[in-house]
């Protein structure tokens, strides 16, 4: 039996492609990892009305980590019309398999380090470091939504929220409830692990990010978490935020910045940005982390525009790679992924389209693989 077993999960689109080429470069390193393949993606929810099929999740109960390449999604209209029509008119509805797996293994923490490596032409600035710890289970994305509104729902809200005034004469399908829900459970761990983590590695500031001004209930029970938890941790630097300044001010000045807490949807947006600032999307790694299990992927989507080329970038998905082995406490094996990417990349001999070069997906990662150095894994 192998040390690690790993789920292996390339989805749909180019995430067949770059998890292609993270193998390669996993296999250079001779770790005793068994990957299994599964079943996961758009193909599934056409065929099957499910996209994360109840085998996947077995298999997800019985791994060490998960690698996931990337998904499909559609809005529930779109989606309903592509199943298959034995499946149509069954009330099946489409949910984005990643937050389920977030939600099903309790993932509550996406990490998300965006580091500028040095001579990157994608750079916006040289030398940005910044670690974005996003709430990955609650919040917006918590799934309650109503569309149409039941009666029962607007009479309740009718009852208990004046505001609610504005809206109680409009006819059920005349709006949409999606409703943002965090708890102190929530906010309290995803902050814990930012100051943690900036304890753990020496870095000298955490931000919240929130809108407490304007969504007082939710944002507010964020920020006073942050005091609490910040009181626990009294040599860390820490400052608060609202989302709209901080893209401005991340634009403005990312080395004002280090360690990022938000809840979910904010935390959804400014990893965009900072993904952005080092190199976009072929450089956005993750992970979504929990006690148990945790499951890696690159933060960009399938790009069927792309798909079958085998021309986008695979770094991030091979930097997710390197996050997964850190996690595993490989660390060694990690950081000679990372060395090689930095080698590659300041090297600049080999380069994906979207660096201005022409190497293929593949050739990227072997170039990769051809620069792992140091001592091989036993
Ligand atoms: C991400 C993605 C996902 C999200 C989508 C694909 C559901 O944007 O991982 O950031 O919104 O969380
Ligand atoms: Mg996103």
């Amino acid at each position: 039996m192998s040390k690690y077993r790993i789920a292996w999960l390339p989805g749909d689109g180019i995430g067949v492609e770059v998890m292609e080429a993270a193998r390669i470069v996993l296999d250079g390193l001779e770790l005793d990892a068994e990957y299994v393949h599964g079943d996961i993606g758009w193909e599934y929810w056409c065929t099957e009305g499910d996209a994360l099929p109840e085998r996947t999740i077995k298999l997800l109960e019985n791994v060490h980590a998960a690698l996931f390449g990337a998904i499909t999604s559609k809005p529930v209209k779109a989606a309903a019309a592509e199943l298959a029509p034995a499946l149509q008119g069954q009330g099946l509805s489409y949910r984005s398999p990643i937050v389920r797996m977030r939600q099903l293994f309790d993932l509550y923490v996406c990490l998300r380090p965006c580091k500028a490596y040095p001579q990157n032409p994608l750079n916006f600035k040289e030398g940005i470091d910044l670690v974005v710890f996003r709430e990955n289970t609650e919040d917006l994305y918590a799934g309650v939504e109503f569309s149409p509104v039941p009666d029962g729902i607007r009479d309740s809200l009718s009852s208990h929220a004046p505001a609610f005034q504005a809206f109680g004469g409009l006819a059920g399908d005349d709006y949409a409830i999606s409703c943002k829900i965090n708890t102190r459970k929530g906010s309290d761990r995803i902050i814990r692990a930012a100051f943690e983590f900036a304890q753990k590695f020496g870095r000298k500031k955490v931000t919240v990010v929130h809108k407490a001004n304007v969504v007082r209930a939710t944002d507010g029970l964020f920020l006073e978490t942050a005091r609490k938890v910040a009181q626990d941790f009294p040599d860390i630097a820490w400052d608060a935020a609202n989302i709209d300044a901080m893209t401005m001010w991340l634009l403005k000045d990312p080395f004002n910045y280090d360690v990022l807490v938000a809840p979910n949807l904010y935390g959804d947006v400014i990893s965009d940005l900072c993904a952005q600032m080092v190199g976009g999307l072929g450089f956005g790694c993750s992970g979504n982390i929990g006690k148990q299990l945790a499951v890696f992927e690159p933060t960009h989507g399938s790009a069927p525009k792309y798909a079958g080329q085998y021309k986008v970038n695979p770094i991030a998905t091979v930097l997710t790679a390197k996050m997964m082995l850190d996690w595993l406490g490989e660390l060694e094996a990690a950081q000679r992924i990372e060395d090689a990417v930095a080698t590659v990349i300041r090297e600049g001999r080999v380069r994906t389209y979207d660096m201005g070069g022409s190497a293929t997906t593949l050739e990227m990662a072997e170039a990769i693989a051809g620069q792992l150095t140091g001592r091989r894994a036993a």
